[in-house]
C-alpha cells in the first residue's frame, strides 16, 4: 500500500509515521519548509511523546518527505489531507488549505489505477458530499472513475498523539463506494479496534459529536465554577472531585470525567474552531443550535471572568501578576487559542500590564504568536514566583502543584483548579 499525506502537523505527522510503522509506504508533503526540513532531519517540529521514536524507525525506510507531489500521488492508493481547517468567515471552517491540497493532487492522480482522496482534517458534516465532490467535479474530474472520495476523522489528543493513534479506540470511515472502503479497510487491517464504515456525512458528524460534547462538559463546568464563586465559600475543586466519585462515570472515574471539570475555558486548535464551525454550518442550513451557542458564549466569557477574579487579588496595577503556564494544556507546547493569552488580553484591556509568564515548554511559541500582548517572561518557575506579587495557575502542569508552598505568602488564583 502507498499513501501520500498532505500536511505534517500533529495529525498528519502522527498518521504518516503510524502508517509507515505498519509497513505502508508514506510520502509526506508539507508546504512549511521549516517544518519539512526539521522532519527530514529526523527531528519533531513540536513536542509529542513517543512520536520521535516512530520517526526514527521509519524515516527514509517507509516514510519519505522529499518526493515530489506528482510522483508521490501517481503511485498512491490513498491521498490523505491533514491540513488545517481554521476559523473562516462567520466562524465557518476555512477549507482553502484543503482545496489547495486537492488542486495539487488532481492532475497527478494515476489515470489507470484507483486513488481514494481522504479528508482526515476536521470538516463540518456535509463537506465531503456537498463541497469536496462538487469542487473536484468542477475541475473536470469524475468521482467514481479512477477517483474515490472518503473521510476518516481523527480523535487524537495533543500530548498523547502517538498513543492515541496507534492504540485508537475506534476508526471511523466515511465512504460512499465499495472500492474506497476496500482501500481504507486494508490500510487499517493491522488495527484491532472497531473499524466503522458510515456515510460521508455521518463520518464528519461523529467527530463533531465528540468535540461539541467535550466543549459542552467544559463550559458547563466553567459556568458552575462561576456560580460557585459568586455564591462564595464553596470548595470548587473538591466539589468536582466528589462529583467524579459518582459510580456512573465508571470506577475509577473515566477519562471523560476530566472534561467535566472547571478551568479557564477550552482552547487549543480544535474545540474553539470546531464548536463555531458546527454552529455556523447548522445556522446557515436553518437551525440555530441553542445549547451549542451557550457552550460557545460561556467559553468566550471565561477569560474576562478569570481576569476579574485576578483583579480582586491585586491591590494596585503596579503589582506583578505571574502566570504559571502558557500552553493550552499541560504536556504540550501548543499555544493556539490558549486561555492564557486571552486572560492577558483581558487584563491588558483593564489596564494591567505588569504581567509575567512562565511555561516549561511553550514560551517560544507563545512569544511568536502573541507579540502584541503587554507582558514579560521568566525562564524559570522559581524566578517567576520570586518576581510576582500574585500568582495565577493558567495551565495545569503538574509541577505547579507545589505553588502554595513556594509562594506561601502570596495570593494565588488557581484558574485550572489544580490544587
Ligand atoms: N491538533 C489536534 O489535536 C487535532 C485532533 C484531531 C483533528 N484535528 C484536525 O486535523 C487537522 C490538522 O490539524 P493539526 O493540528 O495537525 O494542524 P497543523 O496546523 O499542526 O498542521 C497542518 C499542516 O498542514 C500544512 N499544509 C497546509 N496546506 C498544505 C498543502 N497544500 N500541502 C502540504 N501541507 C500543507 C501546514 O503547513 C501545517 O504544517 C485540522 O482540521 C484539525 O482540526 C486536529
Amino acid at each position: 500500500m502507498v499513501v501520500t499525506l498532505f500536511g505534517l502537523g500533529f495529525v498528519g505527522l502522527t498518521t504518516a509515521v503510524a502508517f509507515a510503522d505498519m509497513g505502508i509506504t508514506v510520502y509526506g508533503i508539507e508546504v512549511n519548509e521549516k517544518r519539512r526540513s526539521t522532519i527530514a532531519a529526523g527531528k519533531l517540529p513540536f513536542h509529542e511523546p513517543g512520536l520521535g521514536e516512530g520517526l526514527d524507525r521509519t524515516l527514509g525506510k517507509t516514510f519519505f518527505v522529499d518526493v515530489p507531489v506528482e510522483e508521490a500521488v501517481s503511485k498512491s492508493d490513498a491521498v490523505y489531507y491533514c491540513v488545517g481547517t481554521p476559523y473562516g468567515k462567520d466562524g465557518q471552517a476555512d477549507l482553502s488549505y484543503l482545496y489547495g491540497a486537492i488542486d495539487q493532487t488532481l492532475p497527478a492522480v494515476s489515470k489507470d489505477g484507483f486513488t481514494v482522496l481522504v479528508t482526515k482534517s476536521t470538516v463540518p458534516p456535509s463537506t465531503t458530499k456537498d463541497m469536496v465532490i462538487p469542487y473536484i467535479e468542477k475541475q473536470g474530474y469524475t468521482v467514481g472513475g479512477n477517483i474515490g472520495v472518503a473521510n476518516n476523522p481523527e480523535f487524537l489528543r495533543e500530548g498523547h498523539c502517538w498513543d492515541d493513534v496507534v492504540n485508537a479506540d475506534r476508526i471511523v470511515l466515511g465512504v460512499s463506494d465499495e472500492r474506497s472502503e476496500k482501500v481504507l479497510r486494508k490500510l487499517y487491517q493491522g488495527y484491532t479496534c472497531p473499524v466503522h464504515t458510515v456515510t460521508l456525512n455521518t463520518g464528519e458528524y461523529i467527530k463533531y459529536l465528540s468535540n461539541t460534547l467535550l466543549a459542552t462538559l467544559i463550559s458547563w463546568s466553567n459556568e458552575m465554577s462561576l456560580v460557585a464563586d459568586n455564591i462564595g465559600d464553596i470548595q470548587i475543586a473538591e466539589a468536582f472531585r466528589i462529583l467524579h466519585e459518582d459510580s456512573r462515570w465508571g470506577t475509577p472515574a473515566c477519562n471523560m470525567a476530566t472534561y467535566a471539570y472547571p478551568g479557564a475555558g477550552y482552547g487549543g486548535y480544535c474545540l474553539p474552531k470546531d464548536t463555531n464551525a458546527l454552529f455556523a454550518r447548522s445556522k446557515a442550513l436553518g437551525y440555530e443550535p441553542k445549547m451549542l451557542g451557550q457552550t460557545i458564549a460561556v467559553n468566550d466569557a471565561m477569560p474576562s471572568a478569570i481576569a476579574k477574579i485576578i483583579e480582586r487579588k491585586v491591590s494596585s496595577p503596579e503589582q506583578v501578576i505571574g502566570l504559571c503556564g502558557l500552553s493550552f494544556k499541560p504536556e504540550s507546547d501548543d499555544t493556539r487559542d490558549t486561555p492564557a493569552a486571552k486572560i492577558v488580553a483581558a487584563l491588558n484591556k483593564d489596564g494591567y500590564t505588569n504581567i509575567l509568564g512562565y511555561d516549561p515548554l511553550a514560551i517560544p511559541e507563545f512569544k511568536q504568536y502573541y507579540a502584541q500582548l503587554k507582558m514579560g517572561f521568566k525562564e524559570s518557575y522559581d524566578e517567576l514566583v520570586a518576581s510576582s506579587d500574585v500568582l495565577v495557575i493558567t495551565t495545569a502542569w503538574k509541577e505547579f502543584s507545589d505553588l502554595p508552598e513556594k509562594a506561601a505568602d502570596k495570593p494565588i488564583v488557581d484558574a485550572r483548579y489544580l490544587l
